[in-house]
């Protein structure tokens, strides 16, 4: 059982398909039936994995980890993206610390090994009135795929821990790291501890100091990233140093 080394993440309620179409799709049903915080979906495939943007993920069967985490966080709307970074961290220093890979987070939600990507984060807020209903936290992880499965057309170049480091690892046990992790920077988040976990966050980003573009729904901004707030947003100076700041977005990194 993933959450075995967990209070909550995965061990109250823990969900596991072979196959599945979306494991996101999926812990969004659980939640609008009622399904509690920390309710943990994993699959070993995903027949439509959804990344950001309306992209796909890549999901063939066993090679990564495809797993969605509900949230039913009691935070003003503007933390949000508090959330968004303590995953990015989570994941990035599970890749560090249990596998010994450099792993950086390129904002807000992709995580990069050797500049190529090993994992992406889509999160998923359902809100009304009263404010947050749920939130479904999704991760793909790049686990035992070799370069050559990779579709070739990616925006981004892929990889994997496979690719990184010539070696099959327990897909199961990079799990129970990350859902460790996870469980333990959104409880320090919950209790009013966010410091630790946004140094790190500054700490692991490739944006800070770089020249990048960003597009966002409003059009695209090219420009400084000069840091990383406490909320979580990306601060950007612009050419003629205003500074924007950045709630979500893509970012390209130029220099
Ligand atoms: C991205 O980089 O665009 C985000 C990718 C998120 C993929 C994961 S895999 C598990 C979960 N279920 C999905 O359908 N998507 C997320």
């Amino acid at each position: 059982c993933p959450g075995l080394a967990c209070e909550v993440f995965g061990r109250k309620e823990y969900i596991y398909y072979q196959e599945i179409d979306s494991t996101n799709s999926q812990a969004r049903t659980l939640a609008s039936k009622g399904y509690p915080e920390g309710t943990l979906v994993v699959a070993d495939m995903q027949t439509t994995g959804r990344g950001r943007r309306g992209r796909s993920w890549y999901s063939p069967r066993n090679q990564g980890i495809y797993m969605s985490l509900i949230l039913r966080p009691v935070l003003p709307m503007k933390e949000i993206s508090r959330i968004s970074l303590l995953v990015a961290v989570a994941v990035a220093e599970t890749l560090e610390e249990e596998l010994d890979l450099p792993a950086r987070i390129k904002w807000p939600n992709d995580i990069l090994v050797n500049n190529k990507k090993i994992a992406g984060i889509l999160s998923e807020v359902v809100s009304d009135m009263d404010g947050i209903e749920y939130i479904v936290v999704g991760i793909g992880l790049n686990i035992n795929n070799q370069l050559q499965d990779f579709p070739s057309d990616l925006r981004t170049p892929a990889t994997s821990v496979r690719v990184e480091d010539q070696r099959l690892v327990s897909r199961v046990k990079v799990l129970q790291g990350l859902l460790v992790r996870l469980e333990r920077r959104y409880f320090d988040l919950l209790a009013g501890s966010f410091e630790g976990t946004l140094e790190k966050g500054k700490s692991l980003s490739l944006a800070i100091g770089q020249e990048l573009k960003l597009d966002t729904i409003n059009g695209v901004i090219i420009g400084q990233a000069v840091d990383i707030d406490d909320y979580g947003f990306l601060l950007l100076r612009d050419q003629s140093g205003i500074i924007h700041t950045i709630m979500s977005g893509e970012i390209t990194i130029l220099s």
